[in-house]
């Protein structure tokens, strides 16, 4: 069994796992990075990490016509339910085995408001272990945070790490954040969207590469990865 990445830019994520069809964060239109149409996603789960429409996007037009149900944290859940979408709330620390796999969701140091103005709660990573029992950590919006040294205790597979900067880590930080994560790969999101998060990715590849034993993966938008 294998996962399959895909990135659609910015933070939008597509994961195939065990059978089942995931998006993270699926801010598609509006998205200048976006190769894909918003109505060309399927998904049976949406994993929203926090309440900010650059990863709200095009969550709730997408859940309601896949019928998908959208995990993330109890007050943007309850946000969804009042909306007509299908949801489930977690909270941070907190897991459920859900079936695609074991979902706990994890510290992240960042906001969360909702577009309209209304209560996000607190933004989240998430921390999946695959059917296969391969464990991917998003660490979604966030600064360098030293507990990324326990999520690190789990045996990390795969790490995706925003290295914008100005938002989220920046490159010096999202190097540090692999130091102390120990994944065995690695690929750098939430860049390259809009001037204000330009970064060089292959330069912070070349970085990671030569001071841990992580495997960056840089991927064009539309890009893939597998994990096997
Ligand atoms: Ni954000
Ligand atoms: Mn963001």
């Amino acid at each position: 069994m294998s996962s399959k990445f895909t990135w659609f830019g910015h933070a939008a994520l597509g994961l195939e796992t065990g059978g089942y069809k995931l998006l993270v964060d699926p801010f598609i239109s509006g998205n200048p990075a976006a190769k894909t149409a918003a109505d060309q996603l399927e998904a049976d789960y949406i994993l929203l990490s926090h309440g900010h429409g650059d990863h709200v996007g095009d969550t709730l037009e997408i859940a309601r016509r896949t019928g998908a149900t959208v995990i993330s944290n109890f007050e943007i859940a309850t946000w969804l339910e009042k909306k007509g979408v299908k949801s489930h709330g977690q909270h941070l620390g907190g897991g459920f085995k859900h079936p695609f796999g074991y979902l706990k969701l994890t510290l992240a140091i960042h906001g969360s408001a909702l577009p309209d103005g209304s209560y996000g709660g607190n933004p989240a990573g998430f921390l999946l272990t695959t059917l296969d029992g391969h464990k991917i950590y998003m660490a979604c919006d966030t600064g360098l945070f030293g507990d990324m040294q326990l999520i690190g205790d789990e045996g990390i597979d795969l790490a995706v790490l925003p290295i914008g900067d100005n938002y989220t880590m920046g490159p010096a930080d999202a190097l540090r954040a692999v130091k102390l994560l120990r994944p065995r790969h690695v690929i750098p999101v939430h860049y390259n969207t809009w001037e204000l998060i330009a970064q060089d990715p292959q330069a912070w590849a070349s970085q990671v590469q030569a001071q841990t034993n992580a495997q960056v993966h840089v991927l064009p938008p539309g890009g893939s990865f597998t994990l096997g």
